[in-house]
């Protein structure tokens, strides 16, 4: 019997091990195989349509079927397929790319340096800090602190920076030097009757005194996402990013931001960073610089930071970190056209635009039993399930009554992801107000549904 005379579900069972999958479920029900993709839609092997309500993971935010990405990459396949950048090789779309992100960071940056994937961009970061610490001679300085709940790739390094316990449990991680503060979530661990800005201040203050508590001749460098994606889309309590900034100058700790998910409009404005007013010493890009059509990431550092690693690579004699496709140049044209997409079609104005309607539309779920609460900014959002709306009680087990509704959202045409009973929006930014429609009334239909479904 050949392969092909047998189901993709099947052969898929047969021979993939699929990522952040639970692998007995999978075995069981197989998987949704999707064949195809135009605009805000895939179709599956079955010819069923569904909104990508995620754009995939976060990240195809021109949709599935941008012919313009598919000439981009064409054509540079035939001019040159593939060059590295090792030992001053360079090639010419790869030195247009750093300039136009340069030139597009809303702080001013130094150098870019590709990778081709979130995690890459941040294990990237971390060795980039630890070069800059010893060549500082500051060889005790190597602590990084993430966030608990924040999510920053799954190699090892970037998996130690995630703050989600399974992505260590029993991987062995996350490695010593990683330390993880307090997660920001207002709804779910704000005090009864304490203020937004009074909660942002008891976190900074916890910060502060974990800084202290670890020396912070001990640490080096802060990451965060400027909103939290797969911790649960939670958004920065107000006065949060100002004060730990200043904590941060307190001590000379960097600050990382990791832009993999609200770079590139997803938020409002060109980067997360702007929204909310960061000053990063380092920016991680990935998913939407290339809208996902092909694997790459970026991590810019400002002046200092460049300046240290000069120094370093003149005392050892090479500046040793580097991947085989670093800056692949069908990715990197890739990558400019989609950014050359983005201004043609004023999208950031357009997420600013279209975005008020599915905040509006999500809100208007804030009255229903089961919504505790709607957090939303730009064009992604989420909107968190509870057992109990006046004390915020979570379901047993959490995420359990998630999975109710994204399988109902599902058999409604309608993709989205369950982040521990938070459902999260992130649909493609080229969205139009009549789908942003239309993605509300699935959504409505898959929250009566998962009512009737608790009621019984
Ligand atoms: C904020 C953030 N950083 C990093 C990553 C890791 O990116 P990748 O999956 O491309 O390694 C992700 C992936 O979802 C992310 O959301």
């Amino acid at each position: 019997m050949t392969s092909s005379t047998l189901s993709a579900a099947t052969r898929d069972i047969a021979y993939q091990l699929h990522p952040f999958t639970n692998l007995r479920r999978h075995e069981a029900e197989g998987p949704l195989v999707i064949t195809g993709g135009h605009g805000i839609y895939v179709t599956d092997e079955a010819g069923r349509e569904y909104i990508e309500g995620l754009a995939g993971l976060w990240c195809a935010s021109l949709g599935f079927g941008e012919e313009r990405l598919v000439e981009a990459a064409t054509r540079q396949m035939r001019k040159l397929p593939y060059y590295h950048q090792f030992a001053s090789k360079a090639h010419d779309i790869a030195i247009d790319l750093a300039e136009r992100l340069i030139s597009l960071l809303p702080v001013r940056m130094s150098k870019v340096f590709f990778n081709n994937s979130g995690s890459e961009a941040n294990d990237t970061a971390v060795k980039l800090v630890w070069y800059y610490n010893n060549a500082r001679g500051r060889h005790r300085k190597k602590k990084i602190i993430s966030r608990l709940r924040g999510y920053h790739g799954i190699t090892v390094a970037s998996a130690s920076l995630t703050g989600i316990v399974t992505a260590h449990r029993d991987f062995d991680l996350p490695l010593p030097a990683i330390r993880h503060a307090d997660c920001p979530d207002y709804y779910r661990y704000g005090k009864p009757g304490e203020s937004e800005e009074a909660f942002a201040t008891r976190m900074v203050e916890s910060l502060e005194a974990q800084i202290l508590r670890e020396d912070p001749d001990t640490v080096a460098a802060f990451i965060a996402e400027p909103v939290m994606g797969a911790g649960g889309v939670i958004l920065p309590p107000r006065t949060y990013f100002d004060k730990v900034q200043a904590v941060l100058r307190k001590y000379d700790v960097l600050f990382i931001a990791d832009e993999v998910i609200c770079g590139f409009g997803r938020t409002g404005s060109m980067f997360g960073s702007e929204t909310f007013g960061l000053a990063p010493d380092i920016v991680v890009m990935a998913k939407a610089l290339s809208s996902a059509y092909l694997p790459i990431s970026a991590t810019a550092i400002s002046e200092e930071i460049y300046q240290a690693l000069l120094a370093e690579s003149d005392k050892i004699g090479i500046f040793a970190h580097g991947y085989t496709y670093s800056g692949h140049p069908v990715c990197c044209a890739v990558a400019l056209e989609t950014l050359a997409i983005m201004k043609e079609r004023d999208l950031v104005g357009h997420v600013q635009r279209v975005g008020p309607r599915l905040q509006a539309g999500l809100r208007r779920f804030a009255d229903h039993p089961l919504v505790g609460d709607v957090r939303t900014v730009g064009l992604i959002a989420g909107v968190e399930l509870v057992k109990d709306k006046a004390t915020h009680a979570q379901f047993d087990p959490p995420g359990s009554v998630g999975a109710v509704f994204v399988a109902r959202a599902q058999a409604h045409g309608l993709i989205l992801r369950n982040l521990q009973d938070t459902i999260a929006l992130c649909p493609p930014l080229i969205i139009t107000e009549t789908e942003i429609d239309e993605v509300l009334r699935r959504f409505q239909y898959a929250l009566a549904d998962t009512a009737s479904a608790l009621a019984r």
